[in-house]
């Protein structure tokens, strides 16, 4: 978790700095901080809240500096403080850092360095790192290293690395050597943006959009040393990798708000739009089928798969239950899914024939990421679908689908799902027409399939009547989200959603499951939402609807336009356009968003930076 940012140049840093910080905002927002270096002296300003409140601190007392760090904290290790906001000095002041990660063995160092004559101040674990890139120094230069040359800063930084259990991205600032930045990172991503005589570092691309056009990812164990006229790239063991350099393709316009009040709201109306992209170029109307560039795959391979394990965290994890539905559905292949901080630590029996999809809007969640790793290592072909071009995930699948959704900042992921979904769809597609699924069944998928952004424009529509819904049940304290078949996973959805943005506690069910133990906690002050479009089993969700009912519990149900049966029955109605039943969750999910987008308005709570929560989750 937590934003990095960092500058060499000849500008001041400051401008680059927050602004960047606003940019990644949204990875944590417990407090901010920046250092800059100004000749031999390092000025820090660090407040606990948002970067708002940093930018005020620095408007009433302004430092300058062409080189420098920032940071917005997601705290793991010490509450969020000021005392405990990044940067951390180390040493006497001589070395000055932001870290974003967790150091596992902080205690052990920290004891080490305590009896060495260390004093910490701070209760996190990246105030370690700081002292002991000193130690490292202090040392080297005890032993004779030059203190002026660059080498002997970066050998303390990687000795210090080699002592840390964990993750890390770390920019790091030396007192005595003006215009050096360097970074490094394991487990927790940088990109390092080349300008004309400036160089800009950030946690992901969004601070670099205006800077420059061309980024470099770091990759693990690599350390970037940068000056304003230099940046070179080394491995721990001392070799030079050769720099992939990409071009930066995200835009202003996709991180603005636009007409829009949040994010989340922003990116609630961008579906018609981002399910398209997910489409574009992915289907093949001749042969009924999906297509996909980046697979890797040959039809062979893909033939012969006879498991698939989908591995995710939250909403992807939810959207991976669609998948699974639709794969075993489409292609008859057993599929399970499997919440990835489960999956890195557990060892399921995979055979060759397995093929394994990390499913992730960010592509740097931690547990994602390792549990995609163990199944690597295992020798399994694991293949990534992911929103974040160049993320980590994507770059160390074997192959993948991209969701083109383009950036989503709201915490709550909502557009990502109904891409993911998508893509999950167009997979079941191509995965069956290599099996038994016939030609006009794939057709029919399709044109459903193409009919979705307007099925969706569609859907949007429900918008006033969800305010109505909203202003109704919005202090209520306990929701309950019920739903069968493909409905269900986006009843989890749903209860996830209004937890995650407006701390009302939410459960989602199978809604037959109801009624063995959740029924108990219906009364007439729990609502309980349906997710009760017209499907093969559409009467058994009436009987449990029925079931809620006769115990006071007020329903809001989800239905179909035109069922005026369910209309008679619940207490509130969402109607949403007729679709297919494997694709109802595309559609049965966005009143859902919208629900939990306005309750938490109306309870006054910050949609997009819900408390104790951060975008990417990438601690473990
Ligand atoms: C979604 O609203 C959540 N904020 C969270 O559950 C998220 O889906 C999860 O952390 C996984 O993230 P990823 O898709 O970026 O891997
Ligand atoms: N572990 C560090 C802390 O708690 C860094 C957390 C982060 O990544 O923001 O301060």
């Amino acid at each position: 978790m937590c934003g990095i940012v960092g500058y060499v140049g000849p500008k001041q840093a400051y401008g680059y700095l927050i602004e960047g910080l606003f940019r990644l905002e949204y990875r944590g927002y417990d407090s901010a901080g920046i250092a800059l270096q100004n000749g031999n002296q390092i000025g820090i300003r660090k407040k606990t809240g948002r970067v708002s409140q940093l930018a005020e601190i620095c408007k009433q007392d302004p430092i300058k500096g062409s080189t420098g760090i920032g940071h917005t904290r997601w705290a793991t290790h010490g509450e969020p403080s000021d005392v405990n906001s990044h940067p951390h000095t180390g040493g006497n002041g001589e070395v000055v850092l932001v870290h974003n990660g967790v150091i596992e063995n902080y205690s052990i160092l920290r004891d080490r360095l305590r009896e060495l004559g260390y004093v910490f101040h701070t209760a996190t674990d990246t105030e370690v790192a700081a002292h002991l890139v000193a130690h490292q120094l202090k040392e080297s230069l005890k032993q004779g290293a030059d203190p002026g040359d660059q080498q002997t800063y970066v050998r303390a930084v990687e000795s210090t690395i080699k002592q840390i259990k964990g993750t890390y991205g770390l920019a790091v600032l030396f007192r005595d050597v003006p215009g050096l930045l360097i970074a490094t990172r394991l487990g927790s991503p940088l990109v390092v943006g080349i300008g004309r005589g400036e160089y800009f570092l950030a946690s992901d691309a969004s601070p670099l959009v205006g800077n420059t056009e061309e980024i470099v990812y770091l990759n693990d164990h690599e350390t970037a040393v940068i000056t304003a006229n230099s940046f070179v790239l080394r491995r721990q063991d001392g070799t030079e990798p050769t720099m992939s350099i990409r071009a930066l393709e995200q835009t202003t316009q996709d991180t603005d708000l636009g007409e829009y009040e949040h994010y989340m709201l922003k990116e609630i109306f961008e579906q018609p739009q981002t399910i398209e992209n997910a489409l574009r170029g992915r289907m093949d109307d001749d042969e009924a089928t999906a297509k996909f560039g980046g697979l890797n795959l040959d039809p062979q391979t893909l033939r012969r798969i006879d498991r698939i394990v989908l591995t995710a965290c939250g909403t992807s994890w939810h959207a991976g239950l669609v998948g699974e539905y639709l794969i075993e559905e489409f292609a008859r292949i057993p599929v399970e899914v499997e919440y990835a901080s489960e999956l890195r630590y557990r060892n399921p029996p995979m055979s060759d024939r397995t093929m394994i999809f990390a499913i992730t809007q960010s592509g740097e969640t931690a547990d994602t990421l390792a549990a995609m790793r163990e199944c690597k290592r295992k020798g399994h072909p694991t293949l990534a679908i992911c929103n974040t071009v160049g993320s980590t995930i994507a770059r160390e699948a074997d192959g993948g689908i991209y969701l083109h959704a383009g950036p989503e900042i709201g915490v709550a992921s909502t557009k990502a799902f109904t891409s993911q979904v998508t893509v999950l769809t167009l997979l079941a597609l191509l995965l069956g027409r290599m099996r038994h699924l016939s030609h006009p069944e794939g057709k029919r998928i399709i044109s459903q399939l193409r009919a979705m952004p307007e099925k969706i424009r569609q859907t949007l529509k429900c918008f006033d009547k969800v305010k109505e819904v909203a202003r109704k049940y919005y202090t209520a304290e306990n929701f309950l989200y019920l739903g069968r078949l493909y409905n269900f996973p986006v009843a989890l959805e749903g209860a996830l959603k209004l937890k995650e943005i407006s701390y009302i506690h939410a459960e989602g069910y199978p809604a037959a499951e109801m009624k063995h133990g959740p029924i108990a906690l219906v009364d007439e002050n729990t609502p309980s939402v349906f997710v009760a479009p017209r499907c093969e089993i559409y009467p058994k969700v009436m009987s449990n609807l029925e079931e809620v009912k006769a115990r006071k519990g007020p329903v809001i149900a989800i239905a179909c336009d035109g069922d005026d049966k369910i209309a008679h029955l619940a207490d509130d109605v969402i109607f949403v356009p007729d679709v297919d039943e494997h694709l109802q969750p595309l559609v049965t999910s966005i009143p859902l968003q919208l629900l939990a987008y306005q309750i938490a308005i109306l309870r006054g709570c910050n949609v997009d930076r819900p408390r104790n929560l951060a975008k990417s989750v990438t601690v473990e």
